[in-house]
């Protein structure tokens, strides 16, 4: 099976469950979607990192893939507050996400510090989840394809086409995202995420660039759901807000599921 036959479709939980709220929310996802056969879809759950390995002994590798929201590039050393690759190594858990907007918006991170993580998590053995995307005001200044860009050609610097097999990438525009945001339109997502391939392919080749699953994220909800998974170039969506009830996120999976096979038909 090719890499983008599969729907990607996972949530990050922020700073919102506990230990006991991500114990139940996993198992209840898994129970819910357990009608899904997984070599159809990837489904994942970015949760905090002191709920990640009660996480992992209540659900398997095989049922949900688990992601780390954040990692440092160093296996240890005097790095304060940080949590290190073989640390998340020794939890088992498969992902981890990097450059996610707040992230880059609150705490600074910079393309430089994700550049080295994304090679990090890489080496150790994780798939990658690079996130990217403008502001509104680099949006409204008509710059949106040029900082999608230098995200991409700087945080996936020294990366090569062998590592370029565990790269995931979400386009989450930054004025999309969270209470506030306004989600993307289908057509503006899909023409951001064409502009994002078409980058990945320069990088990695038009093979390996082509076969990197670009998830779209920001405010993605029951409503705007369906008609983000028909356009051709969202392989996958990445939610917040909406997928924190494991009911709703599951009837979301089984909404979007036959629309996406659909659409691979019709673009094959
Ligand atoms: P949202 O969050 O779906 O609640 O907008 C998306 C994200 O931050 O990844």
């Amino acid at each position: 099976m090719e890499r983008l036959d599969k729907l990607y479709i996972g949530t990050n939980t922020k700073m919102y469950k506990t230990i006991k709220d991500t114990e139940e929310f996993v198992s209840k996802l898994y129970e819910l979607t357990a009608d899904i056969n997984r070599e159809e879809m990837e489904l994942f759950v970015i949760p905090s990192f002191t709920t990640l390995n009660n996480a992992r002994k209540t659900v398997s590798k095989e049922q949900l893939m688990l992601g780390a929201q954040n990692m440092c590039w160093e296996e240890q050393g005097q790095y304060t507050g940080e949590i290190s690759p073989i640390m998340l190594q020794e939890i088992g858990i498969d992902l981890v996400m990097i450059g996610h907007s707040e992230r880059r918006h609150i705490f600074c991170e910079r393309d430089l510090e994700e550049n080295k993580k994304v090679i990090s998590a890489i080496e150790h053995g994780f798939t990658a989840l690079l996130c990217v995307g403008e502001t509104e005001e680099q949006k409204e200044n008509g710059i949106s394809d040029e900082i999608l860009r230098v995200q991409l050609k700087c945080g996936l610097k020294n990366v090569t086409k062998a590592m370029a097999e565990k790269l995931w990438i979400a386009y989450e525009p930054v004025w999309a995202i969270g209470v506030n945001g306004k989600p993307a339109s289908a057509e503006y997502a899909n023409e951001k995420q064409a502009v994002i391939k078409r980058c990945l392919m320069e990088l990695f080749g038009e093979e390996s660039g082509s076969e990197i699953p670009v998830l779209y994220g920001g405010s993605v909800n029951n409503q705007n759901a369906p008609e983000l998974i028909e356009k051709e170039n969202i392989d996958g969506l990445f939610i917040g807000r909406s997928a924190w009830n494991a009911e709703n996120f599951s009837n979301i999976i089984h909404m979007v599921m036959p629309l996406f096979k659909e659409r691979k038909i019709k673009y094959k």
